[in-house]
């Protein structure tokens, strides 16, 4: 049996690159006021499509949905933002602060094309801030996704954009749907049909033609009402003031339809065509479209995948293994060593012996496979002398302990304090 294709497992040694990813970017929600929520992974098809928009590739062909047992129709979340505002709105949590700054971290479920960096399960750290529409939140939460990235020691170019809002975008969108109207021919299959459904969507279409196209058609930029305007250029002088550079990018219109006003990317080139490891933007009607209050929000979600992916390109530190093996000789050592195990680990120490007992070199090969710091070595002899013979596998030096009730406290104490970055991993 094996996995569903673009559904994948995480083994031990990646496991821990992720346990990284999510250390670092909790470290950084603490440190700029987020909360964690947790909300389920199945919710009613319709929360998904009131808001990520019915003319969406996610809604109109990405979705696991299916009717359960009563006949309801549900969808496996294809994103967290929906469920999180669909959260916010049963429990009444605009109540509790006047601005809700949540995270949330977990899978999301697309059926799409498997390739490197895209999955049909992925895992987002997914962040809403809601209750202000003032451009300096919005600074602040794309410098925080920024800042994830820099204590990750990763590098992504920023992309900003404007979609405008209620009172600008639909006279921009008419604009674009006659443009494309006049240039039908030279549009791919696909925007043919989202000229007029979605026409925004034609905008960011890869194929070469529609680029070329889209260079000559109304740009977005141009079309903004005053107030957004206005807002763009006070988010753009706030991220500077923030020190987070960015570039404008007018073609860039995300694939769900709830934003207003700024989006944005967190644009890499090392993973060939998922570019992107995060991305997000304002959402000021959305709260009031699932049935909440009148009130805007910002957030995005970074894809862990993605960072992984990442980080994996770069130099790693070797990995550590336990601080202490028990190399334990006969059963009446082993037996002594158990005792000795459990007091270790609750002193502190990652400690681990082989209960079969094998002889003493198979156990100092064993120690050395696992990278073990310490190796204590107990047999016959050593229990009733009441010491043993303690060797850090790194130096090679050696040394006597007494085998008494002291000793896991004194192991403790024994082991240099670890490099903050090797135990980070
Ligand atoms: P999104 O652009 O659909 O936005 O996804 C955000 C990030 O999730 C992407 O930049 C990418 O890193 C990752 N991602 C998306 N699809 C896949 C996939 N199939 N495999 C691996 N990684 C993937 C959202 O989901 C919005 N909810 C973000 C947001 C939050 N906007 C406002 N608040």
């Amino acid at each position: 049996m094996q996995a569903l294709k673009g559904f994948k497992d995480i083994l031990p040694d990646e496991a821990a690159l992720w346990q990284r990813v999510e250390a670092t970017a909790r470290d950084v929600f603490q440190r700029f006021g987020f909360e964690e929520i947790k909300v389920p992974i199945l919710e009613r098809t319709g929360l998904f499509a009131r808001s990520i928009g019915e003319a969406t590739d996610i809604v109109e062909k990405e979705m696991y949905t299916f009717n359960d047992r009563n006949g309801e129709s549900l969808t496996m979340r294809p994103e967290g933002t929906a469920p999180v505002l669909r959260a916010f709105i049963e429990h009444a949590l605009h109540l509790r602060r006047p601005l809700s700054r949540l995270f949330t971290i977990g899978p999301m479920f697309r059926h799409e094309r498997p390739q490197k960096g895209r999955l049909r399960q992925f895992h987002q750290l997914s962040v809403e801030a809601l209750g202000s529409d003032h451009p300096r939140l919005d600074a602040e939460v794309i410098a925080m996704a920024r800042q994830i990235l820099v204590e990750l020691g990763l590098a992504a170019e920023l992309q900003l954009n404007s979609l405008g809002c209620p009172a600008c975008r639909p006279a921009y969108r008419q604009k674009l749907v006659n443009f494309f109207a006049g240039h039908q021919e030279q549009l791919c299959e696909d925007c043919r049909r989202r000229a007029t459904a979605n026409p925004l969507r034609v905008l960011d279409c890869k194929s070469a033609n529609c680029r070329a196209l889209n260079a000559k058609a109304p740009a977005i930029l141009d079309a903004l009402c005053p107030p957004c305007a206005q807002h763009l250029t006070t988010v753009r002088r706030n991220l500077d003031t923030l020190q987070a550079p960015h570039r404008l990018n007018p073609f860039m219109v995300r694939g769900l339809d709830y934003y207003t006003r700024t989006t944005f990317e967190l644009i890499t080139d090392a993973l060939g065509s998922q570019g992107a490891v995060g991305a997000g933007g304002r959402y000021d009607s959305l709260v009031h479209r699932l049935g909440g209050q009148n009130l805007p929000g910002i957030g995005f979600a970074l894809g862990i995948e993605r960072l992984v992916l990442l980080l994996q390109e770069q130099p790693m530190a070797p990995a550590s293994g336990p601080d202490l093996f028990l190399a334990c000789l006969g059963e009446a050592a082993a037996e002594y060593g158990f005792t000795l195990l459990h007091q270790c680990r609750l002193a502190g120490l990652s400690a681990l012996m082989n209960f079969q007992t094998p002889g003493l070199k198979s156990q100092m090969r064993q120690a050395d496979r696992l990278k073990a710091r310490l190796v204590l070595l107990i047999g016959a002899n050593e229990l009733n002398a009441g010491q043993a013979v303690l060797r850090d596998l790194t130096s090679k030096e050696e040394c006597q302990v007494p085998l008494n009730d002291e000793l896991a406290a004194l192991l403790a104490n024994k082991l240099p304090t670890p490099d903050p970055l090797i135990s980070g991993l």
